[in-house]
């Protein structure tokens, strides 16, 4: 039987190649059952504790959807005000208690590494759905489960990622994934105060990844197989006249996309979208972000049932 050699998902940095043909695999299982009329039983009577101290529409809601397709039950805390952590309950603590009711944590924060530090004290797997400006590796695996049903291929493929890279999480994790195949090499578009993290940028040049740092779109979208854009992550800006400095530089239309040679490149958002993507690049057949936040359900399904069917 299939699983993964790990308790937890915590960042992209954990996996092998091997884990992601797993999980595809399991996931494209997963497509068969979500077509059932009735729910699958391959997780009957398991608990998820759906835990979310940030907002969220498409993580929290499709792991809720997927432990239901699966036949399992979900708790949750959709408002952090709700949960006794804001009662100046420690993290530990809570987590503790939390892993009492449950058979597994999916869990998103504000705060980058507090997802590792509640997997630190429990037995009971975690996932991580995204701390603060940190990672959201979830969102990672279906955006590469979303460049193989678009592409055909994960090998020698060209990613443009533009605009905010120093908070979003979601760019962080797929670079550290992306690595994994052959001949990857990357474009990163942004501003200058919303450039790659440094430990990004350490690690593509560790890993010797080809890669451009530009503020120029039409120099970093020229030569790109996908284009993967970001909101400006505006919750997490200390300074807002920055943001509304910066807040309609990078909007991707129609004649934008004219720069790029590849006029079948593959375009994403991890969603979601303020203005980062005028409405008429919707109807394009190689706009791919609702397909790609459609895909979120099969993969968590896989996660899900690969990370408990060895505890039952
Ligand atoms: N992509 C993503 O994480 O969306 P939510 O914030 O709606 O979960």
């Amino acid at each position: 039987m299939k699983s993964l050699p790990y308790k937890d998902i915590l960042h992209t940095k954990q996996f092998a190649r091997a884990d992601l043909e797993m999980i595809f695999e399991t996931a494209r299982d997963m497509e068969k059952i979500i077509s059932w009329e009735s729910p699958g039983k391959l997780l009957d009577g398991k608990i998820m504790a759906s835990l979310f101290y940030e907002p969220s529409t498409r993580t929290r809601l499709s792991f809720e959807s997927a432990m239901k397709r699966l036949g399992g039950e979900v708790i949750t805390v959709s408002d952090g005000e709700m949960s006794s952590l804001s009662k100046w309950e420690s993290l530990e603590d809570n987590a503790i208690i939390n892993a009492m009711y449950s058979d597994i944590l999916v869990m998103r924060h504000p705060e980058s590494g507090s997802v590792e530090q509640t997997a630190g004290v429990v037995k009971t797997p975690v996932i991580n759905a995204g701390d603060g400006a940190n990672q959201h590796p979830t969102q990672a695996l279906l955006d590469v489960y979303t460049i193989l049903k678009e592409r055909k291929t994960l090998d020698h493929l060209h990613i443009a990622i533009v605009w905010d890279l120093k908070y979003g999480r979601t760019t962080h994790s797929l670079v550290f994934l992306m690595w994994l195949f052959e001949w990857v090499s990357f474009s990163f578009i942004s501003p200058e105060e919303l450039k790659m993290p440094q430990k990004v940028i350490d690690f593509v040049e560790e890993k010797k990844i080809p890669h451009l740092e530009t503020a120029d779109y039409s120099e970093g979208i020229k030569q790109a197989d996908v284009l993967y854009v970001t909101r400006m992550q505006r919750e997490r800006f200390t300074d807002m006249s920055e943001y509304d400095r910066l807040k309609d530089d990078y909007i991707l239309n129609l004649s934008i996309l004219e720069w790029a040679e590849k006029s079948n490149i593959t375009i994403m958002h991890p969603l979601p979208r303020v203005n980062e993507v005028a409405k008429e690049v919707d109807a394009l057949p190689n706009a791919a972000f609702f397909r790609q936040a459609e895909n979120g359900v099969p993969i968590r399904m896989a996660l899900l049932y690969l990370l408990l069917h060895e505890n039952r």
